[in-house]
């Protein structure tokens, strides 16, 4: 399979975003900063920042005397973000690949939100990530865990191999690049850092209608969802997927997240 294409998001899936992680992804993320206990005056990297709720969220902590700076390598979303930058909250195009451009040792706490299992590769983004950390600086992952089961991800992997769509290479999509709890340990040990907190979450969760979860998911996936098929079928592609999830309710998913709290010695 191809991997997670950064190409395929467009302004209205970048829109649509910023309305459906309110109930999702921006709930998590407060959770996940309470871990990092950010104070005033603190500097903060926001890496994969979206639409930028969560950054300005935690600028709100840090107050004017901190820094939050978002980065996400998708400009559509970081011209969403961007409306909200003010005194000490700032927005960038940038890859985690790439940290080049921030000072070594600058940064008193980063988090990756709903970010770490979108990343093919978990080396290089944790090891920039640990070169711009002061020591003693935290990093805090939200992350998919493996073994999540969406029944949508199993649908769309059934509709997915039937003609017409079968001639079209699908990337992973929505499924990404998950890691088990001992996966991110490891990764974030290979960095240099040291574990101060790692759990993995479970729970049980309705799904709303199959048009809500659709929606979700390809603009959570910056167009991964069904971005690989020519435009003009996509309408159908959504309309199968909805007659096979129609079948199988009520839905429900078990979605299991890891948390982890990492300290740069
Ligand atoms: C589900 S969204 C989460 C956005 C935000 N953190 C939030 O809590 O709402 C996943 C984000 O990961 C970003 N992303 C994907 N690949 C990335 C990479 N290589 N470096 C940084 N961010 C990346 C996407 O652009 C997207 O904005």
């Amino acid at each position: 399979m191809p991997p997670v294409s950064l190409e395929l998001d467009t302004k209205q899936l970048a829109e649509e975003y910023e309305k459906v992680s309110v109930e999702r992804q921006f709930r998590a993320g407060k959770r996940l900063i309470a871990e990092l206990a950010l104070s005033r005056g603190e500097n903060v990297l926001d890496v994969g920042a979206g639409t930028g709720l969560l950054a300005e969220y935690a600028a709100s902590l840090v107050g004017p005397t901190g820094c939050v700076v978002g980065i996400d390598p998708l400009p559509l979303r970081i011209d969403i973000a961007n409306r909200r930058s003010q005194l000490g909250l700032s927005f960038k195009v940038a890859n985690a690949n790439d940290l080049s451009e921030f000072k070594e040792n600058w940064f008193d706490a980063a988090y990756m939100n709903a970010v770490f299992h979108w990343l093919p590769d978990k080396r290089v983004p944790l090891q920039q990530i640990f070169r711009v950390l002061k020591s003693g600086g935290r990093l805090a992952i939200m992350s998919g865990a493996k073994g999540n089961s969406n029944p949508l991800h199993a649908v769309r992997e059934r509709v997915m191999k039937r003609p017409p769509y079968d001639q079209y290479q699908r990337a992973s999509g929505a499924v990404a690049y998950h890691v088990t709890p001992e996966e991110l340990r490891d990764h974030l040990t290979e960095a240099g850092f040291t574990i101060a907190r790692l759990e993995l979450r479970q729970r049980e969760h309705p799904e709303a209608s199959p048009d809500e979860m659709i929606q979700f998911s390809e603009a959570s996936s910056f167009g991964n969802f069904l971005g690989h098929l020519p435009v003009e079928l996509r309408e159908a592609a959504r309309a199968d997927i909805k007659i096979e999830l129609a079948s199988a309710l009520p839905l429900q998913t078990v979605r299991q997240g890891i948390i982890a709290v990492a300290i740069k010695p």
